[in-house]
């Protein structure tokens, strides 16, 4: 476990950009307590001595905002604690990023209220990425469903994919699982399928980083493959996600920006240097394979349903 100070928001913008932190939750809060840091730097109160004008509070808004495309929180973060400034300076900045990190920590535990049930006596889930605590302000989306779960006893086994090429599932899912006493299993991407048939998975659990207004869904590379495994398979496939993460302003997965990021995280020390490589880090589900959606509302059929 390794802890890191950012002191200013550039540092926060690193961080999000070298996915030290991650996870669209929270990401929109890192964000979030980057515009408060820029507006604290503007009122020259900042630690060091430097000092910066009000101009730069709204430059250092629009590059958090642009640093990661794909999860709707951060923007979604950024621009409220952007108006919580112009509204009331750096004080209501701050406040408005510690208010969105509470309000983080509710929906995750009204998420995993509401979606624990799913999960019956002797379920085995299927999960992607990492969806816990270290990708939120509380317990997690999916997962936090999940360790509700098996809190209450009705987990038998969790399979977690590994999530190449960044592996959140194999160093974070995995950690996590660990650290809350889930009997967790990692499995390479490519067994998904395989395990579906052979392991009795009885449903696939997954987080989001942007659902759009149809109900489509964009989350980590690999989720769209275990929805398609999910339907053949007559399994459930459930999103969980807070109403952060639903985009009224994106019409359809057609309009999200799918993040591409670094050829080398793919080649790593395998492939032949130079070699071409495509590494979009996000997939879009369509809405029609997925079974329910999960938000701190409630269990909903329909996305619609979830904006009401
Ligand atoms: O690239 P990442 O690690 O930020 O991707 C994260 C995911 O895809 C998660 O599943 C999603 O953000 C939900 S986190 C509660």
């Amino acid at each position: 476990v390794a802890y890191l100070d950012c002191v200013g928001w550039r540092e926060v913008a690193a961080a999000i950009a070298s996915l030290a932190v991650r996870g669209a939750p929270a990401v929109g809060l890192a964000g979030a307590y980057g515009v408060a840091l820029a507006a604290r730097e503007a009122s020259g109160r900042a630690s060091g001595g430097r000092t910066a004008g009000p101009a730069e509070v709204e430059e250092a808004a629009a590059a958090l905002r642009a640093v990661r495309p794909t999860a709707v929180n951060l923007g979604w973060a950024v621009d409220r604690t952007l108006a919580a400034w112009r509204r009331g300076g750096p004080e209501a900045a701050a406040a408005a990023a510690v208010g969105l990190h509470a309000e983080d920590r509710d929906r995750c535990e009204a998420i995993a209220a509401v979606g624990a049930p799913l999960l019956r006596e002797g379920s085995r889930v299927l999960t992607v990425c990492h969806t816990g605590a270290l990708a939120t302000g509380g317990c997690g989306t999916a997962l936090g469903i999940i360790a509700r779960a098996h809190r209450e006893g009705r987990l038998e086994r969790l399979f977690v994919c590994e999530t190449r090429p960044h592996l959140q599932g194999a160093r974070l899912t995995m950690w996590e699982c660990g650290q809350l006493g889930i009997p967790a299993t990692l499995i390479v991407d490519a067994a998904a399928a395989h395990v579906m048939r052979t392991a009795g998975v009885t449903a696939v659990l997954a987080g989001a980083d942007r659902i759009a207004a149809n109900g489509d869904v964009a989350n980590k590379i690999g989720t769209y493959a275990l929805a398609v495994l999910a339907r053949h398979h007559g399994r459930p496939f459930y999103v969980a996600a807070p109403g952060s993460t639903f985009d009224a302003e994106t019409p359809d997965g057609g309009a999200v920006v799918v993040e591409e990021r670094d050829a080398e995280e793919v080649r790593g020390q395998a492939a032949p240097a130079g070699c071409d490589v495509s590494n979009p880090v996000f997939d879009v589900t369509p809405a029609s394979l997925v079974t329910a959606y999960i938000t701190e509302r409630g269990v909903k059929e329909e996305a619609a349903a979830c904006w009401t």
